[in-house]
């Protein structure tokens, strides 16, 4: 971010009380802070307690920095506390999901005695695959009921589950598939994307080529399309899951039993299986929903846009509202031009009172123009929920006003895949919000702004966000590398775990978050790592050396934008040519997934360097965000610069 928006951005006069009936019936009342400020985990210690426990913990924390244990020596089963428990409590006929395919060409509701049922068939049938506690499980799947059944399936047995989002590439999921050595899959045939189906189990079949540990695969037929089948390997869900019985008596786990694996980049090109456990995450999730949301379980329909391959969709899709009983609608699709209105139909039709999305998604609906909106009843909705980048004001503002009718609090939740649950938010019925500002750490949760020496910058002071405190649903480590666990979060300062992220405290002290300090990329509210790209793009025969960048995007926060050098046998009339950049960005899309595509690639026959031979990415993407070029004095050749300008002024970008 440039000097003059960032001051621009703290110097935001707008503040938006909470509406007062909200905040008279919140969940969470001002004293919550003071409460948990008090007795942290005694504070935590009352959050666990509203889950269902076997036993109970005798020990809240155990901290040997930086590895936490919470809930020492409780037992508990999360799918009895996403769904038994409800079903016990007389809640069977509740719905759970409002399910609406892509499109809406078809509704499933599915009720907690639904899932119930399908999780414990799901259970004994991954039993009789031979899936024991321990053993992983990974999930390629779409958004369908199914692959919230599979989740808690497992979490029934006790096998970790390593879900890998459906848009990334068969290479990159047997390396996840490999390293977090599971030994079944679920998957679909297909899935439906815009009305047409599209394949999924051709890449799990490409994948399993190079993935020796994995036995089985279970299939669920979505879009009854042809698919090859391995006799021995390959078993369909209606084969296996629907005779299965629907009686599963759940065995009871440690609160630190590995709950799931979910893949997220980091700075070197190998992705990161962070790993969470059971009581810790559970209690985190289910707090951060009931208050950051004010979930009223009765009244309340909700909504979280996400999609299940993602944190967010595990915490606030799948764990947080079924552990606290909400009725939740999960949709298949996503936005897109030939269906504009698709969303507010499905919120004026179920009245649904709380949304949760991306910035770049209110970005993409905001230039639709609010007319798209205006037809529809939107009044059912009462509190509206950002999530995955910093949202510029102009985007709160809009969302607030068109989406929220400017009755509804705007909360902005900053969070990580390494934190498991929202960190720093608004609380709904408490927080003045500011436009672009998270704001707060929750109660039991401690953050800070420090300087690059790990001194707190205090009010109107700017530097990196660290954590100063264990708390429940912290990465417990990435699997199978303590040492890179300790590298990564750990080593920036001492005792304190360092985010990743630039943030600031504005004179009131409330926090602002800048965007990543590292080399990772955040593209539509997903993180791409720069070191991931170039090797991708250096893998291609033709591509001597590559740098990537993050440039601002209007839409997507960030866009990747190559810069490319050829290797010396590729003619110079080939790699000029507009193929050879389409076949690197395929390329790309072909090694990580179509989420990694950059947007630019710029073929030059050199790269801007040091005199050390360092890339210098600063330039880079000074070039690639059109601004003057920064200090270029310790370049070793300064003209360089000058010819990749020239290039880029006369090439074309892509959007797809
Ligand atoms: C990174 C984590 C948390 C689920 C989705 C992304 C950025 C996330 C915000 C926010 C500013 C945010 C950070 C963070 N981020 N939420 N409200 N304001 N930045 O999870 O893929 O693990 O990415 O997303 O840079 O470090 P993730």
């Amino acid at each position: 971010m440039t000097e003059p928006a960032l001051d621009a951005l703290l110097h935001e006069g707008r503040r938006f009380d909470p509406p007062v009936e909200l905040a008279e019936n919140a969940n969470a009342q001002p004293e919550i802070y003071e409460h948990a400020a008090k007795d942290r985990l005694g504070f935590w210690a009352e959050q666990a307690r509203e889950l269902t426990w076997d036993t109970e913990w005798t020990d809240v924390l155990e901290w040997n920095a930086p590895f936490a244990k919470w809930f020492l020596g409780g037992k508990l089963n999360a799918s009895v506390n996403a769904v038994d428990r409800h079903v016990a409590a007389g809640n069977g006929d509740k719905v759970a999901f409002h399910w609406i395919s892509d499109g809406d060409t078809e509704r499933r509701d599915v009720t907690y005695a639904d899932l119930k049922r399908e999780v414990c068939k799901a259970a004994n049938a991954l039993t009789s695959l031979g899936v024991g506690a321990g053993d992983r499980v990974t999930i390629y799947m779409p958004m369908i009921p199914e692959t919230v059944v599979t989740i808690l399936a497992c979490a029934r047995i006790g096998a970790p589950h390593n879900v890998v989002f459906c848009g990334f590439s068969s290479d990159s999921l047997s390396g996840r598939i490999n390293d977090s050595d599971s030994k079944l899959v679920v998957t679909t045939d297909g899935q439906y994307r815009r009305g047409e189906p599209a394949p999924v189990k051709p890449a799990v079949d490409e994948a399993l080529k190079s993935t020796p540990g994995i036995e089985k695969v279970l299939v669920v037929r979505r879009t009854g399309t042809d698919v090859e089948w391995d006799e021995g390997r390959d078993v369909w869900w209606h084969d296996v899951v629907e005779p299965a019985s629907d009686d599963h008596t759940p065995e009871p786990f440690d609160a630190e039993h590995p709950l799931f694996m979910m893949y997220t980049s980091g700075t070197t090109a190998k992705p990161k299986g962070i790993l969470h456990t059971t009581g810790g995450y559970l209690t985190q999730a289910a707090f951060t929903h009931r208050m950051v949301f004010d979930l009223k379980p009765d009244t309340d329909v909700y909504w979280c846009a996400a999609d299940i391959g993602w944190i967010t969709g595990h915490s606030y899709i799948v764990y947080g509202p079924l552990v606290n009983g909400a009725t939740s609608v999960m949709y298949e699709g996503t936005p897109h031009p030939a269906d504009k209105d698709r969303w507010w139909k499905i919120i004026q039709d179920l009245k649904v009172s709380i949304l949760y999305t991306a910035p770049t998604t209110i970005r993409t609906l905001m230039k639709w123009g609010a007319e798209v909106l205006e037809p529809y009843d939107l009044s059912s909705l009462r509190i509206l929920g950002s999530v995955g980048e910093p949202i510029n004001p102009e985007a709160w503002i809009w969302y607030r006003e068109n989406v929220g009718g400017g009755r509804t609090p705007v909360v902005d939740t900053w969070w990580q895949t390494e934190t498991g649950a929202i960190m720093i938010t608004p609380l709904p019925g408490i927080t003045a919000t500011k436009p672009g500002a998270a704001m707060t750490p929750l109660p039991g949760i401690s953050a800070d702004v420090v300087d690059n020496s790990g001194k707190s910058v205090g009010e109107s002071g700017g530097g990196l966000l660290v954590l100063t405190e264990s708390w429940p649903s912290m990465l417990r480590g990435i699997w199978g590398d303590d040492e890179r666990y300790q590298e990564t979060y750990w080593s920036r300062f001492d005792g304190v775990y360092f985010a990743g992220d630039g943030a600031k405290k504005d004179d009131d002290g409330d926090i602002w978050l800048l965007g990543r300090v590292d080399d990772v990329m955040n593209v539509s509210g997903h993180r791409i790592s720069t070191t991931e790209v170039e090797h991708a793009l250096v893998s291609h025969p033709s591509v001597a050396e590559a740098a990537v960048v993050g440039a601002t995007d209007p839409t997507t926060g960030q866009a990747i934008v190559a810069f490319v050098t050829p290797r010396g046998s590729v003619a110079e009339d080939e790699s000029a040519g507009e193929e050879f950049v389409q076949g690197l960005r395929d390329h790309v899309a072909k090694q990580i997934g179509p989420i990694a595509k950059p947007r630019q690639v710029l073929v030059t026959p050199e790269l801007p360097k040091t005199r050390s031979g360092k890339i210098m990415r600063r330039l880079l993407r000074d070039i690639a965000e059109n601004r003057e070029l920064g200090d270029v004095t310790t370049l070793l050749d300064p003209t360089v610069t000058e010819a990749i300008r020239d290039r880029m002024a006369g090439s074309d970008t892509k959007e797809d």
